[in-house]
């Protein structure tokens, strides 16, 4: 029997799943917002101002150790960065970015941080932590950084263009909070880290162990340890523009009837032969955007950038299986759960439910639409006699061989 092996990396642990269907996130009160309501909080804080929440996480306590971290940043495919501050001075700063080496760690300065990026993918009881966010949909979440710094470590005084809930792990961080910046705000030059020179102080407070701070995107800050301290950065960004475009225009280069050229404007004679007139120029301007308001290339590439993972590198390759292998299985206490570094969202369309995972359309039987569903939404499902059609069994080979879901061993 060939199962795909679960465990990519040793930190992948223990993994429990309580998904409470009646529960409504958003008008109740939540232990992770200091008992507002996640209305509330969406309503006052998101997007607009810090929240501080003293024990918000307590489960995050010891779920990693500082050499944890270490070990990770020195994986392959794993994203981290060392950065370090001159001892003569510490304005100076240097930034080496993955692979990391042993060596790397060896003669450190006193000042420095490791940042590894995305150890939700590598850790199940790291990624399911994210449950602890259930107001804010799966397709904002960036990924779950982890810092480890020593006292006096930080990375500066700086602002982020995304939403970011800082969790305290292990050992204590003091935070300052500042002035909103934007797109104008000048950073210290040379440097290669954006950071800003001056912050303008309005809160200063130190976080122990499972304490949440949100900080809202634009928002001046600086984290400097107080011993050596973990700090998880719970990451929510919006896509920007910019790759929207490209992923568009990439979709639509695959289609060749778009490279015909259009009809002609309704002619008149020409008065001046130099000049492209207000008619012609809108008549330009609406074929594009009327072609661009009804593709469906448009909607394809909106939802295969949206599912695309930010972090590719840390989705394994499962050694293929095939439906009937699947079938010794069944009833054995396996879950099928959602791949933590995969990315599967669905929309809701008029004929069904349409899933996108790691950037491709996913293509399975109607009737396993729910249970797909149930996986998307972050929930487990039993691999139990209920999935015991060959059907089924086809769609959830074909999620496995693609690293979509994967099938959680019994305890
Ligand atoms: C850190 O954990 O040191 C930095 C996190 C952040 O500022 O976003
Ligand atoms: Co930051």
């Amino acid at each position: 029997m060939r199962i795909k092996a679960c465990n990519q990396n040793q930190l992948k642990g223990q993994y429990t799943s309580f998904v409470d269907l009646a529960f409504n996130p958003m008008s109740h009160a939540l232990d992770v917002l200091g008992g507002i309501t996640a209305e509330q909080f969406l309503t006052e804080y998101w997007q607009k101002k810090p929240l501080l929440v003293r024990n918000a996480l307590p489960e995050i306590i010891g779920l990693l150790e500082p050499d944890d971290v270490k070990e990770l940043a020195l994986e392959e495919d794993v994203s981290a960065r060392l950065i370090r501050q001159k001892n003569k001075d510490p304005n100076e700063w240097h930034v080496k970015s993955s692979p990391l080496t042993k060596g790397d760690f060896q003669k450190l300065p006193n000042l420095w941080t490791i940042l590894v990026q995305a150890v939700d993918h590598y850790s199940f009881d790291v990624a399911e932590l994210w449950k602890k966010f259930p107001f804010i949909p799966q397709w904002r979440r960036d990924d779950i950084m982890v810092s480890y710094a020593p006292k006096g470590g930080s990375v500066g005084k700086h602002f982020d263009f995304y939403d970011v809930f800082l969790v305290q792990g292990y050992g204590h961080r003091r935070w300052q909070l500042g002035q909103m910046c934007d797109e104008s705000t000048q950073f210290i030059p040379d440097q290669p880290l954006k950071l800003l020179a001056d912050m303008d102080v309005q809160f200063d407070e130190i976080l122990s162990p499972g304490d949440l701070l949100y900080v809202p995107p634009g928002l001046a800050h600086y984290g400097v340890a107080e011993d050596d301290c973990l700090t998880y950065s719970f990451g929510f960004r919006m896509p920007n523009l910019s790759e929207m475009i490209d992923q568009v225009s990439d979709k639509f280069a695959e289609n060749a009837l778009l490279k015909n050229p259009l009809v002609d404007v309704a002619r008149q004679q020409t008065a001046n032969i130099g000049e492209i007139n207000s008619t012609e120029f809108s008549y330009l301007k609406a074929e594009l955007l009327n072609y661009l308001s009804q593709a469906p290339e448009f909607d394809a590439a909106i939802m295969s950038y949206m599912s695309q993972s930010n972090y590719p590198n840390s989705i394994p390759e499962p050694d293929e299986i095939a439906a009937e292998d699947l079938i010794e299985i069944i009833g054995t206490g396996y879950q099928l759960i959602l791949e933590p570094a995969s990315k599967l969202l669905y929309r809701t369309q008029a004929d069904g439910l349409d899933f996108w995972a790691n950037g491709e359309n996913v293509c399975i039987s109607k009737s396993f639409e729910n249970q797909l569903k149930q996986i998307a939404d972050g929930q487990s499902i039993a691999f139990d006699e209920n999935l015991n059609q060959p059907e089924y069994l086809e769609d959830i080979a074909e999620l496995l061989n693609n690293a979509v879901v994967m099938l959680l061993p019994p305890n």
